[in-house]
């Protein structure tokens, strides 16, 4: 059975730790223990069903090697960087992207939301009023004991004592691939990163400085290189056991076993930084993107990921450089769902169509609001997926 799964699963980071789940939960289910048994049948279950949408997802797509497909207009390289480079060029405007969201989004944007949690003697009653991951209710224990590990809850003090400071929230899309906008992204002050998305190999288009990765466990890079340069790791936290993963990586521990069965792909088990480079993202500014700025339904029931009213990451990401920065550039962002056959993502092989399948988040709805943040002026997008200005 192992070896079946070995040869099954496409996708070989992930064939590794199941083999070793198997085996261990092999080793202990000699001992008659009924509990276990049936946890491991669900498992089973859970991973079976894992592979079936796998399988589906690459059946029913073509794959979409950015390497081969992929032609950029060198004309159009040439804008993008000029663009890039006049906004970088362009005076800084402090708290610009703050005004301008709460001018936007009159009573639906916070102007004074903390980044991060913190610790404090007062216990901010909005951080809890929701469950995860638009609030922390429940599970304050649990938060009060990370906030303990946690000698640092704001931006760097470098990074503060600047005046004005120019974020960039870089995306995951196909379209930066090509664009050779590295060098240009690096000039900013704050970079953000969202989940496994490689800087290793792409630095021409990405750039190399990370200032912020953005990521729920699931997401954090599995490689140690894309930490090398990072300085903030700043979680976002989905489920219960979300939590006991941030805590074993700040207190650099390894994961208990039982604990990493309940993730649906495989997590890092060591993130090489200190203590003081990890962040709680404020689950305020889930809940101020979803249900205030996009205006999605509260969860009506346990099962909220069938509303789809979680935003993706990316969305969150900008929300949250709108409170960090005071001006806030965008690249690698826009779906169009038009083009099936072009590449998603800049790092992988899947599809446009790929974002058919999944069941989280309202693309369109999102799709909208970035339009709107670009053509009044909020955010800029240096890439030109959302709406092209160059
Ligand atoms: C980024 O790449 C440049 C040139 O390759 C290198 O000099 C620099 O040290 C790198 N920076 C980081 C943060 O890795
Ligand atoms: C984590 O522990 C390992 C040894 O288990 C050590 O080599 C490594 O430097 C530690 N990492 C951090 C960030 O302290
Ligand atoms: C996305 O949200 C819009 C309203 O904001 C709704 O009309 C549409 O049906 C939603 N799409 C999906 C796929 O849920």
């Amino acid at each position: 059975m192992p070896s079946e799964y070995h040869c099954v699963k496409p996708r070989s980071d992930c064939s590794r730790p199941s083999l070793q789940w198997y085996t261990r939960a092999q080793n202990k289910m000699r001992r008659p223990n009924l509990l276990l048994k049936d946890i491991f049948k669900c498992i089973l279950l859970v991973f079976g069903v894992w592979i079936l949408y796998i399988l589906k997802l690459n059946y029913t797509t073509e794959e979409c090697d950015i390497k081969k497909v992929h032609y950029v207009d060198p004309d159009r390289v040439k804008r993008a960087q000029k663009y890039a480079q006049q906004v970088l060029q362009q005076e800084c405007r402090p708290r610009f992207a703050r005004t301008s969201m709460a001018r936007l989004f009159e009573h639906q944007y916070s102007v004074d939301l903390p980044p991060f949690v913190k610790k404090g003697p007062r216990a901010n009653e909005a951080e809890y009023k929701y469950d995860p991951p638009f609030g922390f209710r429940q599970f304050s224990g649990k938060v009060q004991s990370l906030l303990e590990l946690l000698p640092e809850h704001d931006l760097p003090e470098h990074l503060k004592a600047k005046s004005c400071r120019r974020c960039v929230v870089i995306g995951s899309g196909g379209i930066l691939h090509g664009l050779e906008l590295g060098p240009a992204l690096n000039q900013f002050d704050v970079v953000i990163r969202l989940n496994s998305a490689p800087v290793e190999g792409y630095s021409e288009h990405v750039g190399n400085k990370t200032t912020i990765r953005m990521t729920y466990p699931e997401g954090a890079p599995l490689s140690d290189f894309e930490y090398y340069s990072t300085d903030l790791f700043v979680a976002v936290l989905f489920k219960s056991v979300d939590f006991n993963w941030l805590q074993a990586m700040v207190k650099n521990e390894t994961l208990p076993f039982w604990v990493r069965l309940f993730f649906w792909k495989q997590v890092a088990e060591k993130i090489p930084l200190q203590p003081k480079h990890f962040r709680i993202l404020n689950p305020v500014i889930i809940k101020e993107t979803a249900f205030d700025i996009l205006q999605y339904s509260e969860p009506q029931s346990r099962f909220w990921g069938r509303d789809k009213n979680v935003p993706t990451i990316g969305v969150i990401a900008v929300v949250l450089a709108t409170h960090l920065c005071d001006e806030v550039s965008l690249a690698g962002f826009g779906y169009d769902l038009s083009q099936p056959r072009t590449p998603l993502h800049y790092f992988d092989n899947l599809c446009m169509a790929a974002m058919n399948f999944q069941t989280m988040h309202n693309v369109t709805t999102e799709t909208r609001l970035l339009l709107k943040l670009v053509k009044e002026g909020v955010v800029k997008d240096l890439s030109g997926g959302i709406h092209c200005e160059f």
